[in-house]
């Protein structure tokens, strides 16, 4: 069986990580592989509809979402994770759980983030309409050892799954 891992992207709202997840996924599925995304919102719904935002609930999610992923993983697939996943504890202990772990920091600056807005909610966490938005008035731990950084104010979409394909390639996952 083909050894599955999962790719975890970590990375501020709108920095870029279910960008990335679908060019990996479809990239990876056209060369054969199994894949799986487990990205943010829709994963949110489905595995913790009853959480919110406050740091236990997030690590709770967190957890739930690492597990899934290492049964996936464990099984030959390719999952890729794409959550906000502030805290450095959160991630430290997914890829305890997990053991196939690559972190893949999507990085982006905050001022860049909200330029984009991708879902307007940036403008919402700003005028106070939505609380603990991480980026404006929640932190966020910049992962200090990840596999891949991708700087993606500097770089395309495919340019950054790019360097993530060559990253599982060079760990042999692919
Ligand atoms: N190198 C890059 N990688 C990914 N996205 C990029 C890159 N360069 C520019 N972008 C743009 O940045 C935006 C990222 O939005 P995306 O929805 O992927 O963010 P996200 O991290 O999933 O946010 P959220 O946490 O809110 O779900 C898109 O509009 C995308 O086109
Ligand atoms: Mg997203």
């Amino acid at each position: 069986m083909e050894r599955g891992c999962v790719v975890w992207l970590t990375g501020l709202p709108g920095s870029g990580k279910t960008t990335i997840a679908r060019i990996l996924e479809k990239r990876l599925s056209d060369a054969g592989r199994m894949v799986e995304v487990l990205d943010g919102d829709e994963v949110r719904e489905n595995l913790s509809p009853k959480l919110g935002f406050s740091k236990k609930d997030r690590q709770i999610h967190a957890n739930r979402v690492a597990y899934v992923s290492k049964l996936l993983s464990r099984n030959g697939v390719i999952a890729i994770v794409g959550l906000i996943s502030p805290f450095r504890d959160f991630r430290r202990r997914a890829r305890e759980m997990v053991g196939n772990f690559v972190e893949v920091y999507v990085k982006c600056t905050v001022d860049e983030c909200i330029e984009r807005d991708v879902k307007g909610h940036y403008k919402k966490a700003l005028s106070g309409e939505i609380q603990n938005f991480t980026g404006v008035s929640d932190p966020y731990e910049e992962p200090e050892n990840p596999e891949v950084v991708v700087d993606t104010e500097n770089e395309t979409p495919e340019e950054s799954a790019k360097r993530v394909l060559e990253k599982l390639q060079e760990m042999r996952y692919v």
